[in-house]
């Protein structure tokens, strides 16, 4: 049965896209070392045992993330006003997003957010680098205000441009009413060549939503790995170059070294959240007011 608290849609929880984002991008021997090759798995098609329950979840994302209700919801949204939160709080909210089948999974966005960090934290990256980690799914946080999971989750892609068929179940794409607007569909669209993804409008979800909370709290590597950690066409797949400017190049390696970190550190074993507490309050801290406004 679907948890209406989840989100509404076919999805049983948000979980079940980022497992299928595993099973399309299988962990590489020695995923967490820099040179790691591809995995022979990764190039299976990836359609062939899609769940139906996530092919239901991209075909109402395709079709229903069109420029004019991005622009909406980055009105909506990016006024961050509708709620304060600090990190137990945040977590604590982020935490009730659960799953009613499945009890083993009610602390699951807590525990994929410190296990990301503590992987991070193992291998000895910087401070800011290890609360990326912590909070960079915060902006799940959507759903709780009534989102529905395809504008929280979901790779995510330029909109207002012509897409790419490197997008994951791009066929769908074909039911966007954009995809009839002639304006939207040449290679740049309303852009410029090299514009930078600072100017290009994604697809809406977690990540644009949580980068502008913390825009001005964090290094830029930071603000990439947060703002483009779904864009798997671009970090992934390697499309959109066109629309990138150098600044891009540059940080997406820190979103592609933070990849490994968000998809393959789920543990069997779990996290002690108390014992890890102090560490993260105290992180915060350094670069986060108390609370922070959503
Ligand atoms: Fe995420
Ligand atoms: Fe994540």
């Amino acid at each position: 049965m679907v948890d209406r608290s989840a989100g509404q849609g076919p999805l049983n929880d948000l979980d079940e896209w980022e497992d299928d984002l595993r099973r399309r991008y299988p962990e590489p021997a020695g995923a967490l070392a820099p040179d790691s090759t591809k995995s022979k798995d990764e190039f299976r098609d990836y359609r062939a045992d899609a769940k139906p329950a996530v092919t239901e979840f991209y075909r109402l994302n395709h079709r229903y993330q069109t420029v004019d209700f991005v622009r909406a919801k980055r009105d909506e949204f990016l006024k961050l006003g509708k709620r304060q939160m600090g990190l137990w709080d945040g977590l604590e909210f982020l935490n009730t997003l659960v799953d009613d089948s499945d009890p083993d999974t009610s602390l699951a966005q807590i525990e994929h957010l410190l296990q990301t960090a503590e992987a991070i934290r193992r291998d000895g990256h910087p401070r800011w680098f290890i609360l990326t980690g912590l909070i960079h799914d915060f902006g799940k946080v959507l759903c709780l205000f009534g989102e529905p999971q395809w504008a929280v989750v979901g790779d995510t892609f330029p909109v207002g441009c012509a897409y790419s068929d490197k997008i994951v179940f791009s066929e769908f794409l074909a039911d966007n009413p954009d995809s009839q607007v002639a304006e939207y569909q040449t290679p740049c669209g309303i852009y410029s060549p090299g514009c930078g993804l600072d100017n290009v409008m994604m697809s809406w979800g977690h990540d644009e939503y949580m980068y502008h909370i913390v825009k001005d709290y964090l290094p830029k590597e930071a603000l990439y790995m947060i703002r483009y950690h779904s864009f798997y066409p671009g970090h992934r797949e390697g499309a959109y170059q066109h629309l990138m400017n150098a600044e891009d190049r540059k940080y997406f390696a820190a979103v592609r070294a933070f990849n490994p970190y968000d998809l393959y550190t789920k543990a069997a074993e779990r996290p002690k959240i108390d014992e890890l507490r102090p560490f993260y309050e105290e992180l915060w801290n350094e670069f986060f007011p108390p609370q922070l406004a959503f």
